[in-house]
C-alpha cells in the first residue's frame, strides 16, 4: 500500500497529525496497534492546560515559567514557549470541533493541577483525554477520507539514503509482514511505560515499539532516564486515580489520618514523599470524602467507578494509593517541528523528545503537547510529502522481519516469555524506580543483558497464524529489552538527582556536569552507546534544532 502520509498511532498526536495531512488533500493512512480508541491519550483523565485566565488572571508566560520550573532545569525554553503560547488556540480549536469542555459562568472551567500557581487545567469531568479522542475520531470519520488500519504492530522504519520510504508492520490478525510505503511518516506511537510491565497506568499496547524501531534505524533516544511516576494509583491494579481529585481539593493522608504534604506539588516530589512513607511501612490514602457525593459524581465520576470496582467507596472511606509508572519524558530526538535525523520522518507526542518537559512533566501538559506538537508534526510532514516523491525501498529489512517472524513462529520454545515480561517489569519497578542506586541499576542492566542474550530462544508455543498473541508478546519483549537497556544506561550515567530521576547515591543536582540532555544510539555492532552533549555541545545541539526548524 502506498500513501502520501502515514501516521502511526491513534492517540491525540496521531489524530491531530492525520487531520493536518488530510486537510491538505493528501492520501493519509492512520495505523493503530490495537483498536482505535485504545491509547494513552484516551486514558488521560484530569485535563489539558492552557492559560485562558477564566478562573483567575493568567498568561502563557506564567504557564511557561511553571513548565520550566517543573522540568527542573532540563526543559527547553523554546519548546515550552511553543507549547504554552499555542495552548489557548488549541483549546479553541478543540472546542470548535465539539469537545464539550466543562463550563463555569459560560466560560471553559479550569481547575488546579500540581506544580502550577494558577487554575489552568481545562476538563471534561475526569474523562478529558477520552472525550477529546472521541471527538477527534468522530470529526475525522465525518469529514476526512483517512484510511484506518488497525491491529498492526510497527516493526521497522524503512530508510534508504537517510530518507524514510515507509514501514513494515505485523498484521496481528494474520501474522503476515506488511509493507506500507509513504512519502512522509509521523510516528506517534506513545511512550515506554509498558517496560515496567504490570506496574504502570498505560494501555497494555505501550511497549516502546516506536523507540526501539527508531534505535534500530539509527536514531538517537534522548533523556530516557526520566520516567514519571504518578503519585496516586490503586495498589493492586495500578489504575490511575486522577490528579483532578487533588485539583478539586482531595487530600493525602497517612495511616494516622494526618495530612502530610502539599497535594499540589509536582509529581516527582509527591511520588518520592509517598514512596518514602510506604517504604517505612506506613500506608498512604487519598481522601475525598469531604468533597461530598454530589461533587464527586459531577466532577470525578471515573474516580468513583475505578475505586468502587476495587471495592472502595470514596464517599465513605479514604482510597489507599501507591505511585506507579505513568509517563515517559524521554523519547526519540527531534526538533521543534517534530523532524528527526531521518528525512521525512516526524515524531510527536510521548514517543518524541523535543525536551519540552525536561526532567519532569506537569500534569495536564501531555494532552496539550500531543495536540500542539501533533498538529505541528502533521503540518511539516504534509509539506514534506507535498514536495517529495516516493523514495526507493531496500528489501533487506522486509526479508529480515519476515525471517524473524518465521523464526519465532517456528522452533522449540525454551523460555517462559510471559514470566520474563513480568520479572522485567518487577525488576525495573524495584531497581529503576522512584529511588535509584548504582548497584540497583547495574543489577537491572545485567539482568536485561542476560534476557537480551536468551531472547532468541523464545518461540511461540502455539503455532497458529491467526491472532497469535504469543508472537506479539515475543516481538514486544524484544522492544521492551532494547528500550530498558537505553533507559538503564542513561539512568546509570546521570550521576545526579533531577526531576523524576533520583539517585540515592547522588542526591544533589549537578548543573555543571549534567545540565544537558542524555542520548543513546545503537552502534553498527548492535551495542548501545550513551553520551551527554557537553555543555558547549549543548549549544551546538540547540542551534542545530533551531536551524532544522527554520529549514
Ligand atoms: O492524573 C491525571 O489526570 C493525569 C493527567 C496527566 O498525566 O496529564
Amino acid at each position: 500500500m502506498l500513501y502520501d502520509l502515514l501516521v502511526i498511532g491513534s492517540g491525540i498526536a496521531g489524530l491531530r497529525a492525520a487531520i493536518e495531512g488530510s486537510q491538505r488533500g493528501l492520501r493519509v493512512a492512520l495505523l493503530s496497534k490495537g483498536a482505535f480508541m485504545r491509547s494513552n491519550s484516551s486514558l488521560a483523565c484530569g485535563g489539558i492546560n492552557a492559560a485562558l485566565g477564566n478562573a483567575e488572571p493568567d498568561s502563557p508566560l506564567v504557564h511557561l515559567e511553571d513548565t520550566l520550573r517543573g522540568g527542573d532545569g532540563l526543559a527547553l525554553k523554546e519548546a515550552a514557549q511553543i507549547l504554552c503560547q499555542e495552548a489557548p488556540a488549541e483549546i479553541g480549536f478543540l472546542a470548535s470541533i465539539g469537545v464539550a469542555f466543562d463550563q463555569q459562568d459560560e466560560r471553559i472551567a479550569q481547575r488546579a493541577f500540581g506544580g502550577m500557581g494558577k487554575k489552568r487545567t481545562c476538563h471534561i469531568g475526569d474523562k478529558t483525554g477520552g472525550a477529546i479522542t472521541q471527538t477527534l475520531f468522530r470529526v475525522i470519520m465525518q469529514k476526512y477520507p483517512i484510511h484506518w488500519i488497525k491491529e498492526r504492530m510497527l516493526l521497522s522504519l524503512l530508510v534508504h539514503e537517510g530518507v524514510i520510504s515507509g514501514i513494515t508492520a505485523l498484521n496481528r490478525q494474520t501474522s503476515e509482514i506488511e509493507l506500507l510505503g509513504a512519502k512522509a511518516v509521523v510516528l506517534a506511537s506513545g511512550g515506554y511505560g509498558g517496560i515496567y510491565h504490570e506496574h504502570h497506568t498505560n494501555t497494555p499496547e505501550i511497549t516502546g515499539d516506536g523507540q526501539a524501531a527508531a534505535l534500530r534505524a539509527g536514531l538517537r533516544l534522548s533523556n530516557m532516564e526520566f520516567v514519571q511516576f504518578h503519585p496516586t494509583t490503586l495498589p493492586r491494579t495500578h489504575a490511575l486515580i486522577s490528579e483532578a481529585a487533588r485539583g478539586e481539593g482531595g487530600i493525602l493522608i497517612n495511616e494516622s489520618g494526618e495530612r502530610f504534604i502539599d497535594e499540589l506539588l509536582t509529581r516527582d516530589k509527591l511520588a518520592r514523599k509517598i514512596a518514602k512513607e510506604l517504604s517505612e511501612g506506613r500506608r498512604v490514602f487519598l481522601d475525598v470524602r469531604h468533597l461530598g457525593e454530589a461533587l464527586l459524581e459531577r466532577k470525578l465520576p471515573s474516580l468513583l467507578k475505578i475505586a468502587m470496582s476495587e471495592g472502595i467507596n470514596p464517599i465513605k472511606e479514604p482510597i489507599p494509593i501507591i505511585p506507579s509508572v505513568h509517563y515517559s519524558m524521554g523519547g526519540i530526538e527531534c526538533d521543534l517541528g517534530g523532524a528527526t535525523a531521518i528525512k521525512g520522518l516526524y515524531v510527536a507526542g510521548e514517543v518524541a523528545c523535543n525536551l519540552v518537559h525536561g526532567a519532569n512533566r506537569l500534569g495536564g501538559n501531555s494532552l496539550l503537547e500531543s495536540a500542539v506538537f501533533g498538529r505541528i508534526a502533521g503540518e511539516n510532514a504534509a509539506k514534506f510529502a507535498q514536495s517529495h516523491d516516493y523514495h526507493d525501498f531496500r528489501l533487506e529489512p522486509i526479508a529480515k522481519d519476515t525471517n524473524l517472524v518465521e523464526h519465532i513462529l517456528g522452533g522449540e520454545n525454551r523460555y517462559n516469555f510471559q514470566s520474563i515480561r513480568k520479572t522485567l517489569g518487577k525488576t525495573l519497578y524495584e531497581k529503576a524506580g522512584i529511588f535509584r542506586t548504582q548497584e540497583g541499576l547495574h543489577g537491572a542492566l545485567d539482568y536485561v543483558s542476560y534476557l537480551k542474550r536468551i531472547w532468541i530462544g523464545c518461540h511461540c508455543i502455539h503455532k497458529q497464524k491467526e491472532y497469535n498473541s504469543e508472537l506479539q508478546a515475543i516481538l514486544e519483549l524484544r522492544n521492551m529489552l532494547e528500550v530498558s537497556e537505553a533507559m538503564l544506561l542513561s539512568a546509570l550515567a546521570r550521576e545526579e538527582s533531577r526531576g523524576a530521576h533520583y539517585r540515592e547515591d547522588f542526591p544533589e543536582k549537578d548543573e555543571k556536569l549534567f545540565g544537558t540532555p542524555s542520548f543513546v544510539k545503537k552502534l553498527e555492532s548492535g551495542r548501545l552507546y550513551m553520551e551527554f552533549e557537553p555543555k558547549e555541545g549543548a549549544k551546538g545541539w540547540l542551534n542545530r534544532l533551531k536551524k532544522r526548524l527554520t529549514r
